[in-house]
């Protein structure tokens, strides 16, 4: 408003000097005058008009500035609800979880349901939310876990020399320097699978005497009676094969001589042995799986 006033003063002024220099008569002034008080008003309504429409703008504003923050607070309300929701629900899981670990094995340290109920018959799922995870990963464990069965065996020939192999024959290892769970016999040098399982075999065998029309002695691996790994041995030369190989509970396996009149060396320089990597669950009911 000031600007105004200063700006038309200025006018004013540039006006009367005008006129002073024109000399005009005493009618034009006042119709100036008229003029210019006219315009003035015009002035200072259309800036009335403008602060107007600014409180508007500030009113209009603030309304949606409200606005937001009342829906920031409805969000943060829908958020607590599904997080108390989802608490909820993962409560409810860890419960029945627990239950069915309960009916699932027997529990040792006579850990019950009734247990986890607090004072208003409510369950309490703190204890088993705090050590979940882990009593949930120690069972499925459990579960997975294969029976201890000790099944290793290392053997070797007591006799340095051995000649005279026959054609297929079992070549013999009847020195058992470890023979855990018994599952080589070294009376025939033959393994025969306690389990159903995933089995590793290795193979040795220095040659000596090669049979007559060969270059080489061959040997084998057999699984009743089908060949794995067949290797070639040369004399005062070691071989080795090594058979990773799923088996059913009683079948065989062996190392074998292939040619007639082949001959090896024993004692530490010749070896078969094997060892059970895992038994295969029959468990169908395998958590995790
Ligand atoms: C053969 O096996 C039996 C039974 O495991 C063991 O007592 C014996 O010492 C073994 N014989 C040799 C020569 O390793
Ligand atoms: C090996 O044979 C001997 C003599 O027949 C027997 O006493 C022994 O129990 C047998 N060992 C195995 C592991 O079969």
């Amino acid at each position: 408003m000031i600007a105004i006033r200063h700006s038309v003063c200025v006018c004013l002024v540039a006006l009367v000097f005008q006129l002073v220099q024109s000399a005009p008569a005493a009618d034009d002034v006042g119709e100036l005058l008229d003029a210019l008080l006219s315009r003035i008003e015009t002035l200072e309504a259309s800036d009335a008009a403008n602060k107007a429409k600014i409180v508007e703008m500030e009113a209009e504003f603030k309304l949606r500035q409200s606005e937001s923050e009342r829906e920031i607070l409805v969000l943060k309300e829908t958020i607590k609800k599904m997080e108390s929701n989802f608490k909820h629900k993962e409560e409810t899981l860890l419960k029945r979880i627990y239950e069915q670990e309960l009916s699932t094995f027997s529990n040792s340290n006579g850990d019950t349901t009734e247990n986890k109920l607090d004072e208003n018959n409510n369950f309490d799922p703190t204890p088993i939310r705090e050590n979940g995870i882990q009593k949930r990963r120690s069972s499925i464990r459990k579960i997975r876990e294969v029976p201890e069965i000790e099944t290793a065996f290392y053997a070797t020939h007591v006799v340095h020399n051995n000649h005279d192999l026959g054609a297929n024959q079992v070549i013999p290892f009847q020195q058992t320097v470890t023979n855990n769970g018994n599952a080589y016999n070294n009376n025939t040098s033959v393994f025969v699978a306690p389990v159903d399982g995933t089995y590793v075999f290795h193979g040795t065998v220095m040659g000596i005497d090669i049979p007559s029309g060969h270059s080489h002695m061959k040997a084998h691996f057999d699984v009743d009676g089908t060949k794995y790994s067949v290797f070639y041995v040369s004399g005062y030369d070691q071989s080795s094969q090594m058979l990773v190989i799923n088996l059913k509970a009683g079948q065989s396996v062996s190392l074998r001589n292939d040619y007639l009149d082949a001959g090896f060396i024993g004692k530490h320089y010749s070896s078969f042995s094997g060892f059970l990597l895992y038994q295969h669950s029959s468990v169908t009911n395998i958590v995790g799986k």
